[in-house]
């Protein structure tokens, strides 16, 4: 098999076709008409939690700031990484980065990889130029603080490779403001020093560590999720799978499979189109492609490429008491065709103010060594209608298995 797969990097001792190993699906973000608006569907329902917030005016030239309105945007989390999601306000988004006058129809911000080393980040980087990949920058930037590079899929989309993004613990304070000047606009020369020894000296200067950015929402916790308060009735406990529409598939898949290195688990018929899912690590996908031919079969009248993205919740029983809660707040679950996403188990679609397609699930399908996913007619069957879910169903054999969320629940 090697020989007929010659590989030509070695990372770790390992082997390679790429000097780099994509881990998982980190986070992505959005551009929002309004951030305000998102904010309340994503933030005090969703329970996805401001970790820091940034101000794209200064961004905005002179000349377009009166048009753009608000310029703030947020980066946020639902467990300890820095954000796994980010709600950035497009009006200056677009107007502040050329990229988006080339790609109008983006309003995925970015789609971030996390890698296991800056090594992998700074040869990454030889690697997409070597492929005349398009790479917008890369470096280290806060907030965050993870080091990275941003190659362009063929079609705009912003992708990140990333090592190393900023933990949030047991305080809840992101790095302070006074760390923020550690910034580089090119991989260092290797090895670097230690994030360890960057707060070594940080708090020699005097740098007080609880001067970030601390939530401040005091919602009721008045909901029971597996014994914890919690301000709603379900935990967002993963991000993903992000969905595209594209109009050249085929070179969006050698971007996503050659230069990124994803896995092609499946590809599936989605009312007469062939569509592709990929994965990163066991999960059945962590990124579906679907041809811009689909936008009519689907209904889908905007011009963007995102179809839409998944939140994993942390149960079944969390997803059923999220579907009554979201319907109480008046989003109710909007109609899509399950064969969207093989391999996902109960779910439902809903719209976020921006006509997003936001999938909320908890269960999917797990890889493992032969690269297989389960036979189509060994699927769990369940009512497309979410009031005809049982209160209780078996377990699957993958049902626990994938990404674990780490930490207490909030
Ligand atoms: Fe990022």
């Amino acid at each position: 098999m090697a020989s007929q797969n010659p590989t030509s990097h070695v990372v770790e001792g390992l082997r390679l076709p790429r000097p780099f190993q994509v881990r998982r699906l980190g986070h992505f973000g959005i551009n929002v008409a309004s951030v305000a608006q998102s904010m309340d569907f994503y933030g005090r329902l969703l329970g996805f939690e401001i970790s820091d917030e940034l101000d794209f005016g200064p961004r905005v030239p002179e000349a377009l700031k009166a048009q753009v309105g608000p310029s703030l945007g947020y980066f946020m989390r639902h467990g300890t990484d820095h954000h796994s999601f980010v709600l950035f306000p497009q009006a200056a988004m677009h107007a502040s980065n050329p990229h988006y006058l080339a790609h109008p129809h983006l309003n995925l911000n970015q789609l971030t990889w996390q890698v296991s080393s800056l090594r992998e980040v700074a040869h990454g980087l030889a690697w997409f130029e070597s492929l005349d990949s398009r790479v917008l920058r890369s470096g280290r930037d806060t907030p965050g603080s993870n080091w990275h590079i941003y190659p362009v899929d063929p079609e705009g989309h912003i992708n990140e490779l990333y090592y190393g993004i900023e933990q949030i613990g047991w305080s809840g304070h992101s790095k302070p403001m006074a760390m923020h000047g550690i910034r580089y606009t090119q991989p260092p020369e290797l090895p670097h020093r230690s994030e360890f020894a960057e707060v070594n000296q940080a708090m020699a200067q005097g740098v007080a560590l609880t001067s970030g950015y601390r939530r401040d929402d005091r919602l009721a916790e008045t909901f029971d999720v597996g014994g914890i308060c919690l301000p709603r009735p379900f935990k967002i406990t993963k991000v993903g799978p992000v969905r595209l529409l594209v109009r050249d598939v085929q070179a969006v898949l050698q971007f996503y499979t050659h230069a990124l290195g994803l896995n092609l688990t499946e590809q599936a018929d989605v009312l007469g189109h062939t569509c592709y899912f990929l994965r990163t690590n066991t999960e059945h996908h962590a990124l579906a492609i679907y041809p811009e031919a689909l936008r009519g079969p689907l209904g889908i009248t905007h011009s963007r490429s995102l179809l839409g993205f998944g939140v994993h919740l942390g149960s079944y029983a969390q997803l059923r008491a999220a579907v009554s809660f979201m319907g109480q707040a008046g989003y109710q679950p909007v109609d899509m065709p399950a064969s969207l996403s093989p391999g996902v188990g109960h779910h439902v679609w809903l719209q976020d103010p921006d006509g997003n397609a936001v999938q909320l699930y908890w269960e999917m399908e797990q890889i493992g060594w032969n690269g297989l996913p389960r036979p189509a007619a060994e699927r769990r069957v369940w009512p497309h209608n979410p009031s005809d879910w049982p209160e209780h169903i078996d377990a699957q054999p993958d049902s626990f298995m994938g990404e674990v969320f780490l930490g207490p629940l909030n």
